[in-house]
């Protein structure tokens, strides 16, 4: 079993690497036709975004490029405020370009939400966002996404990009954590 070690610290594998990837090839196929003549842009959002950037880029059959941001909320323990701030900025002029922001998951919104405003604010001529996961019982803020891979429930998710403290983020499926091993440290 893939998880033998941890077992005890995961509930259940909510969606396999291979359920992943299929959607994300579908999802390119999709980004090809819509962008067909244009040059694209794809902004990674770190630290949670790069495996679903990494997959979803290699699964586009046309030219792309890549770059990246870190932002941090304002806010406490698992709550974002919707305060953000840049800890590192794109290295492209985005002036006229054609944007797709790469998420893995929109949980309240709140960050894909100024980060979309932001990069339209700077000149892009499309700023459009792919997410690997939604939490629709989870989204306050107004942002959908143009391509999306999975609604999940609102539980706490690691794996495929996303972390606990730090940890998880390789597991490659997405599965929920034990709810034990975040109870114990709030
Ligand atoms: C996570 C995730 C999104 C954001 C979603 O990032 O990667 O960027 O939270 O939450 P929201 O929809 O409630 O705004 P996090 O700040 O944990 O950083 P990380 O990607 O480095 O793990």
């Amino acid at each position: 079993m893939r998880y033998d070690d941890i077992a005890d610290e995961l509930d259940e594998v909510l969606v396999t690497h291979e359920q992943m990837a299929a959607r994300l090839d579908e999802l390119a196929r999709e980004v090809e036709r819509d962008y067909d003549g244009k040059e694209l842009l794809l902004v990674g959002v770190l630290k949670g975004a790069v495996m679903v950037m990494a997959d979803f880029a290699r699964a586009l059959h046309r030219p792309v490029t890549m770059d990246w941001m870190a932002v941090s909320s304002y806010g406490h323990g698992t709550t974002s405020s919707g305060v953000v701030r840049i800890l590192k900025d794109l290295d492209t002029d985005i002036v006229d370009r054609h944007v797709l922001i790469v998420e893995d998951i929109i949980d309240s919104g709140l960050t894909l939400s100024w980060l979309r405003d932001n990069l339209l604010s700077r000149g892009a001529a499309s700023v459009k966002i792919l997410a690997a996961l939604r939490k629709p019982d989870a989204v306050k803020a107004d942002v959908t996404a143009d391509y999306l891979g999975f609604d999940i429930p609102n539980k706490f998710v690691v794996g495929f990009g996303l972390d606990y403290a730090e940890n998880y983020r390789h597991l490659r499926d997405v599965a929920v954590l034990a709810p034990r091993m975040y109870a114990q440290s709030e």
